[in-house]
């Protein structure tokens, strides 16, 4: 199935989004890893306001659409089946995806403001393999070390209060309008991300296993 999964920071995405890719066998395409992947790529012929994503990112900024319709693009043709998560998050990248690919399913994971805040700030990732964890939520049974890997944990770069706090107001400006304009469709599926895991996640795979 080709599914979008559409949510504001720190909804979840990714750790639906990993749950997704074992259960259907499908690619996770996520903008936001390969972002990261490709921090210092020289971007400053674009003629943009800043000449790496990584100051973009830093700032809780989007990256200019030209890089991010790329890397898109080019990942939805080798894929075989898609989750594709952190993308669009304007209403012109959503102009470009409907020209590229037809979607099967689009996921809104839908949470309140003041639980993102708390969710953002308190995440840490492995460096290793990129799992997921919460100061308070969801701890390694070792502090610092990834259950999975053994990798090191560490606070993403952009989760500090502050970037958060603009990545929000990016999303209500940007991407909010992009939820809006899928929210009639046949392919949309509202779920409840203020809720465990484990409960999004038996949405989630209902909602998919229903469409596609
Ligand atoms: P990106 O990496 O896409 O970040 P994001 O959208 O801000 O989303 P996150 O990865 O922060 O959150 P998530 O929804 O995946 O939540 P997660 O599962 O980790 O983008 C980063 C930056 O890249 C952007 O700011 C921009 O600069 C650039 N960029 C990316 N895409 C772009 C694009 N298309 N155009 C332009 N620029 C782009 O969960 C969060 C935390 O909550 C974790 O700690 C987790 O353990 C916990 N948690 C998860 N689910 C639950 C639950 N149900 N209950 C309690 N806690 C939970
Ligand atoms: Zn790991």
């Amino acid at each position: 199935p080709n599914v979008l999964i559409l949510g504001a920071p720190g909804a979840g995405k990714g750790t639906q989004s990993s749950r997704i890719v074992e259960e259907f066998g499908v690619e996770h395409v996520t903008t936001g890893d390969a972002l990261r992947a490709n921090k210092d790529m020289d971007i400053g012929h674009l003629d943009t306001e800043y000449d790496t994503p990584r100051a973009y990112m830093e700032a809780g900024e989007l990256v200019p659409d030209e890089v991010v319709n790329e890397i898109v693009k080019t990942a939805l043709q080798e894929a075989d089946g898609y989750v594709l998560d952190g993308y669009p998050r304007n209403p012109a990248q959503a102009e470009y995806l409907d020209e590229i690919t037809d979607l099967d399913v689009v996921l809104h994971l839908d949470v309140a403001k003041e639980e993102l805040v708390d969710r953002l700030t308190g995440r840490r990732v492995c460096d290793e393999c990129g799992t997921n964890y919460h100061v308070e939520y969801d701890q390694p049974e070792e502090e610092g070390v990834c259950d999975e890997c053994g990798g090191e944990l560490i606070q993403r770069d952009d989760d500090t209060e502050e970037t958060v706090r603009e990545r929000l107001n990016v999303y209500e400006d940007n991407t909010v309008p992009v939820i809006e304009q899928y929210e009639g469709d046949d392919e949309f599926v509202r779920v409840d991300g203020e809720r465990a895991p484990d409960a999004v996640w038996e949405d989630v795979r209902d909602a998919i296993a229903e469409k596609a």
